[in-house]
């Protein structure tokens, strides 16, 4: 049987930096309530040229260089975003894929807001261990500011643009291997965080060519609670099933909302500081560019290594959740 090996990651963040003074001159916020009530002290914004899948290539670009693996056999594409390129066709992965000269290789989206990535990852598992595919190329590509409103100061101060990329391949070697990822779903909670308008499931007249069509909105403090309590017992449920302890993890990457969220959950699995990555205060929230731009700053900071496990934890609109056991194992060392 094959098994999935986790083999190297990349990532971009636009030049452009918004700081939450500038925020504060656009909104009614200040830079110590962004600051207490998040951790977040900026992001940063694509230009106006700057599309989603122009980001996901030149993160997939690090991660391929980086990764020991020839382009030419990369055998899927997969890019997890709610901001697309174009909102119905063609998806984003086959505009990346076509950018980076990957022909005939199959390739496509999907949507789950910030759990995205670990959602791509589980799939890329899943196509490796069932033998159709070799090596796949995952993508969480995200540019946020476009489906933001600037006038909402509840959401406006937490979202970034961004991307990140990771090569999944195939190997049959079981202690390089993903060890588990665990996804999970439920709609009855969609109401707290949706774009709703832009859709076959908004009226018509909703839309009637307002910029404000597709603009994220978010019942923020319901979110809060429910992603604390979905988080914490996610991340319990997959140690405990494969039988690890939190010492084990060298590294937890959860997805970067809101740095209060994230150190409940660090507190309640019992982590310590060096354990728990937080890169919230310079990118903000990039939905599912998230966990792989953090991974990636540990990465060329030089703190993640060869064979170290990772924890990775998300949460994010759906309402989406899912968790992660994966070794690092490059082929390059
Ligand atoms: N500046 C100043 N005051 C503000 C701001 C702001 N930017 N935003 C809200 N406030 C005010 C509110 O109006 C409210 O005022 P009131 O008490 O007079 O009514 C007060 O601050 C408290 O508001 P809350 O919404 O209760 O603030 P909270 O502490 O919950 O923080 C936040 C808000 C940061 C949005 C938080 O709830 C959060 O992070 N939620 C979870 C986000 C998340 O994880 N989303 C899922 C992933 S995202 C995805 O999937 C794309």
């Amino acid at each position: 049987m094959a098994y999935a090996a986790f083999r190297s990651i990349g990532a971009y963040a636009p030049k452009k930096v918004l700081t939450n003074e500038e925020l504060s001159t656009m909104v009614d916020t200040t830079d110590e309530w962004i600051t207490k009530r998040t951790g977040i002290k900026e992001r940063h914004i694509a230009d106006e040229n700057e599309t989603t899948s122009d980001m996901g290539v030149e993160a997939a670009k690090i991660a391929l260089e980086r990764s020991g693996i020839a382009k030419d056999d990369i055998d899927m594409v997969i890019c997890a975003t709610i901001s697309p390129d174009y909102f119905c066709m063609p998806s984003t992965a086959t505009t990346i894929a076509k950018k980076l000269g990957l022909e005939g290789v199959t390739s496509f989206d999907i949507s789950a807001a910030c759990t995205g990535f670990v959602y791509i990852l589980s799939i890329a598992k899943a196509f490796i261990e069932s033998g159709m595919k070799k090596n796949v190329l995952i993508v969480g590509a995200e540019r946020l500011s476009a489906i933001t409103d600037y006038t909402d100061r509840g959401t406006c101060i937490l979202f970034g643009d961004g991307a990140g990329s990771a090569v999944i391949s195939a190997t049959q070697n079981k202690d390089e291997a993903i060890i588990d990822v665990h996804t999970g779903a439920d709609g009855t909670y969609a109401d707290l965080l949706m774009s709703p308008n832009g859709g076959t499931g908004s009226p018509h007249d909703a839309l009637d060519g307002e910029a404000k069509a597709c603009f994220m909105q978010m019942k923020g403090n319901e979110t809060f609670k429910v992603a604390v309590r979905t988080l914490t017992k996610d991340v319990k449920d997959i140690l405990e099933s494969n039988d690890i302890k939190s010492e084990d993890i060298k590294h937890f990457v959860p997805h970067q909302a809101n740095y209060r969220i994230i150190k409940a959950v660090g507190d309640a699995l019992k982590l310590t500081k060096e354990q728990v990555v937080v890169t919230v205060q310079k990118y903000g929230n990039t939905s599912g560019a998230s966990i792989p731009m953090a991974i990636n700053d540990i990465y060329e900071d030089g703190s993640l290594k060869a064979g170290e496990l990772l924890l990775l934890d998300a949460f994010g609109g759906g309402l989406t959740w899912g968790s992660a056991l994966v070794p690092f194992s490059p082929l390059l060392r």
